[in-house]
């Protein structure tokens, strides 16, 4: 399920050749497929059809607004990490009953502007956290519901950066420490806990950690029932991972079925907080070769320097991910040996390396695919890049979502 498919030699965007939409608006140029992003959120709403669930889309993957508008009128809630994303969430469309706020450090101002909405949930992640949110609330003669994120100390297997279930990570609290924390919270008049939440990590390929985490949701409701704390949902979060080089991963099917036999046990509804399975395969940034030159002179590899990098695209340089890089047109060109880099000072500044590539000419356009998430949403403006433009491609047309930021946009916050 991707929208970027091969039409003769052409890469095309859902029948839509590229070629033209980045002559039309210039690169480095993010496109996305209206139609992936419908199927795949689709795929996970149809997996757990028959329990009750709500899928809140995380928009720390890619909160353009297009996207996110998008995603409600499929039927998407919202899972918001910031102030901002619940604003972006609010103009979206989203009621707050729709959007659980989520986050470690969320500010006095960030609580009281979630309380003041009334979201469905504010995942709290400490005891201190706890208590603002009682103290908010109390001042405004009002009752927060919270659900209370755990850290269950569960080994996801990801990337070390993107893991956050261990107990040695910053998120959630110790399962041991939440039944007291429970039976102190509920003589509190500002909160109401609801929910149970945990999220150990993304790009999560290996269902067994995610259904730990599920088993450990469960007994800990049961256990806090028990005690006399009912709460109404488990918040499964995010992290199931897709596939950037080809190999097999999991499905949502796959996950559901994982995952649904143990929390059927609780009996109660869940929250999804899937962000990378929906946008990432729906996204591809386009880039133009701008040098192309050898690397020491050995004639045997080269540097495609292109007009894209870390600015644009942060993963393979933070993370070292790997991301498929493919010319926009293919050629008969020889085959070589490529480190496909980015135009910025730094040495880390690449997309890919040791890539077999038709030999690169400057100006030819390429496609960094399975970029829909966390791509556009963490380019910055090092050097002074301008953000890059963005492209949605919905029913055979292709519409500018975000035109180019300019350098006096840049400037204007500048006094
Ligand atoms: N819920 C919570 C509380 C999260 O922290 C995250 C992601 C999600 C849901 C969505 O996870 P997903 O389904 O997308 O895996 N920048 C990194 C990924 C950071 C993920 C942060 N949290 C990357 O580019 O790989």
């Amino acid at each position: 399920m991707t929208g970027f498919y091969r039409q003769d030699a052409t890469l095309v965007c859902d029948d839509v050749p590229l070629e033209p939409i980045a002559a039309l608006h210039g690169t480095p140029l993010y496109v996305y497929s209206a139609s992936t992003i419908a199927a795949r959120y689709r795929a996970i709403d149809d997996a757990f059809a028959g329990y009750p669930h709500a899928i809140h889309y995380a928009l720390k993957a890619n909160s353009t607004l297009a996207i996110t508008r998008l995603l409600r009128g499929l039927g998407s809630a919202a899972d918001a990490n910031s102030g901002g994303e619940i604003d972006v969430a609010l103009r979206a469309g989203f009621i707050p009953a729709q959007i659980v706020f989520t986050g470690v450090g969320k500010t006095m101002a960030e609580l009281g502007q979630a309380i003041d909405l009334g979201v469905r949930s504010i995942n709290v992640e400490s005891a201190g956290e706890i208590d603002r949110v009682d103290a908010l609330s109390r001042e405004r003669q009002v009752r927060t519901k919270i659900a209370i994120r755990i850290n269950p100390d569960v080994d996801a297997k990801t990337h070390p950066h993107i893991s956050t279930g261990l107990k040695t990570n910053k998120f959630g609290i110790v399962i041991a420490d939440v039944p007291a924390l429970c039976a102190h919270a509920r003589t509190l008049a500002g909160i109401d806990i609801v929910g149970l939440h945990a999220h150990i990590g993304s790009q999560i390929t290996d269902l067994n950690p995610l259904a730990r985490a599920a088993r450990a949701l469960v007994d800990l409701a049961r256990e806090l029932a028990a005690a006399g704390t009912r709460i109404e949902h488990l918040d499964l979060g995010g992290g199931l991972g897709v596939s950037y080089d080809g190999s097999r991963v999991p499905s949502a099917r796959e996950y559901a079925d994982a995952v649904l036999p143990i929390v059927r046990d609780a009996g109660l509804a869940i929250v999804l907080e899937p962000g990378r399975q929906i946008v990432a395969p729906a996204g591809a940034l386009l880039t133009r070769v701008v040098d192309v030159k050898e690397a020491g002179g050995s004639g045997d590899r080269l540097f495609a320097v292109m007009d894209a990098g870390m600015t644009e695209l942060i993963r393979p340089m933070l993370y070292n991910a790997f991301h498929r890089i493919e010319p926009v047109v293919r050629t008969d060109a020889p085959l070589i040996s490529c480190d496909v880099v980015g135009p910025l000072c730094e040495s880390s500044d690449t997309l890919g390396r040791d890539r077999m590539l038709p030999r690169p000419r400057v100006g030819e356009l390429y496609a960094v695919l399975d970029a829909g998430a966390y791509g556009s949403v963490m380019a910055s403006n090092y050097n002074r890049r301008p953000l890059p433009a963005e492209v949605m491609i919905e029913n055979g047309k292709a519409m500018l979502i975000r035109r180019r930021q300019t350098i006096d946009e840049l400037l204007a916050l500048e006094i």
